[in-house]
């Protein structure tokens, strides 16, 4: 599997901000984390690629240059909402873009809390990109509890923080993805979580830290690993083991809700490494039944649901997926994309407001649609998977944003049996 692209992110942006060399193997090549290596580099890091390794010279805490030009993070969400808290708090003015949908997706999530830490918002289009930001000169520790479930909003609150003397604390109600959590700790920040009864998080970070380069190993991707998983599950006879899965447990909801679903998935080899747990998975083919997913579960696997509506249309029977209305704020309207992909291959459908049902045909897709993508990588991915078990084959409309998080998708799709062409019409 390619490299976790939320570790891979962030192995370049800490790297960037740490003192001395950071080296970094298995960091996903994919166009998202190239751009925010392009950024870091704007921002006076030293980055190069040396045999297997990304070697990154950084800058110490405090010590990014003004970048001379817009910081362009193209499709990527994660690299521009924690990039304005990395380099937003400081006293210059800082740029930032990206790509069409990058450009349509909310960001006053993160401008808000920005805006109480002192940070000026000198130009946004209606809360969205382009925006320059500059930082205060007096910055002031906040305490923010989030009102959305999270992690890029959580993190960049977090950076924030590194260069605000005193204690940055953040307050979220559902556990999400904890990699800021873990790494800058590791980078040697000093980050302290504690969790209440009733699940809510308290994270504190204090400011100023004294960061030092790390080695990173990034683990394999669960994400872009549930496309090979579900295309195992769907079509007959497969039998296919995923090496070196990232398991950490805010990431594996998709796996939890297939082996629900009775798929047949093992998990083998599993280990510890660079702090997080790993594991190598198999999974066969098999009669998939459908299942409510418990909204709780949503953030454990935010990234899935499309892949998820995938095998749930080969199940027997409905599967119900509510509280999943962060999907209508992705690389594109994930919810709406989703159902449109799902009729325009027979499949039968419910989109609500904040849910997806999704009617399953116990094996039988027809297929034979052509699916919008809407610049979105995970549009593409799950919609080809379908057309390896569908009776017709599908056809989506644009396969370059796949570049972004996997791009070795089609040579490892190919290698596994899919047959990959271009539409007659
Ligand atoms: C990510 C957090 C999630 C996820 C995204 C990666 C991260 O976004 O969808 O692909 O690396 O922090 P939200 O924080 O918007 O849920």
């Amino acid at each position: 599997m390619p490299g976790d692209k939320s570790i891979s992110h962030r192995a370049l942006m800490f790297g960037a901000m740490a003192l001395g060399e950071t080296v970094v193997s298995g960091l996903l090549e994919g166009e998202d984390v190239l751009a925010t290596g392009r950024a870091m580099t704007q921002l006076g890091a030293k980055i190069e690629k040396r045999g297997e390794h990304w070697h990154i010279n950084g800058v110490g805490v405090g010590g990014f240059l003004e970048p001379d030009a817009p910081l362009d993070f193209g499709n990527a969400g994660t690299g521009v909402r924690l990039a304005m808290g990395l380099v937003g708090t400081y006293d210059f003015v800082s740029r930032y873009t990206g790509d069409a949908s990058l450009c349509s997706r909310p960001m006053g999530r993160v401008l808000n809390p920005l805006k109480s830490i002192g940070v000026e918002v000198l130009e946004h289009n209606d809360g969205k990109l382009p925006i320059a930001l500059r930082g205060p000169s007096m910055p002031v520790p906040i305490t923010y509890h989030t009102p959305v479930a999270s992690a890029q909003v959580k993190s960049c609150i977090m950076l924030a923080g590194l260069i605000i003397p005193g204690i940055t604390t953040v307050i979220e109600d559902v556990f999400t993805r904890d990699h800021t959590e873990k790494m800058l700790t590791g980078f040697g920040a000093n980050v302290q979580v504690k969790t209440a009864a009733n699940g809510q998080r308290t994270i504190e970070v204090e400011g100023l830290p004294d960061l030092r380069g790390q080695e990173v190993q990034v683990p394999g991707d669960p994400s872009s690993a549930a496309f090979p998983m579900v295309a195992a599950l769907i079509v007959p006879g497969s039998d296919v083991t995923i090496e070196n899965v990232l398991m950490n447990p805010t990431r594996t909801g998709l796996l939890i809700t297939l082996q629900e679903m009775g798929a047949d998935i093992e998990v083998l080899n599993e280990r510890v490494s660079g702090g997080e747990d790993i594991a190598d998975i198999r999974v066969k083919y098999s009669d998939l039944k459908g299942v409510t997913v418990p909204a709780e579960r949503a953030a454990s696997m935010i990234d899935e649901y499309p892949v998820l509506a995938v095998a749930a249309a080969f199940a027997e029977g409905a599967t119900h997926m509510p509280g999943i209305d962060e999907l209508r704020v992705k690389e594109s309207d994930r919810l709406s994309a989703v159902a449109d992909g799902l009729k325009a291959n027979g499949v039968e459908c419910i989109e609500g407001e904040d849910f997806l049902t999704v009617e399953g045909g116990s094996g039988k897709v027809a297929g034979g649609g052509r699916v919008k993508t809407h610049l979105d990588h995970r549009i593409a991915m799950c919609f080809l998977v379908m057309g390896m078990a569908s009776q017709k084959d599908v056809s989506i409309d644009d396969s370059n944003m796949i570049a972004t998080s996997f791009p070795t998708f089609t040579p490892e799709m190919t290698r596994l049996g899919a047959e990959f062409g271009r539409p007659n019409n």
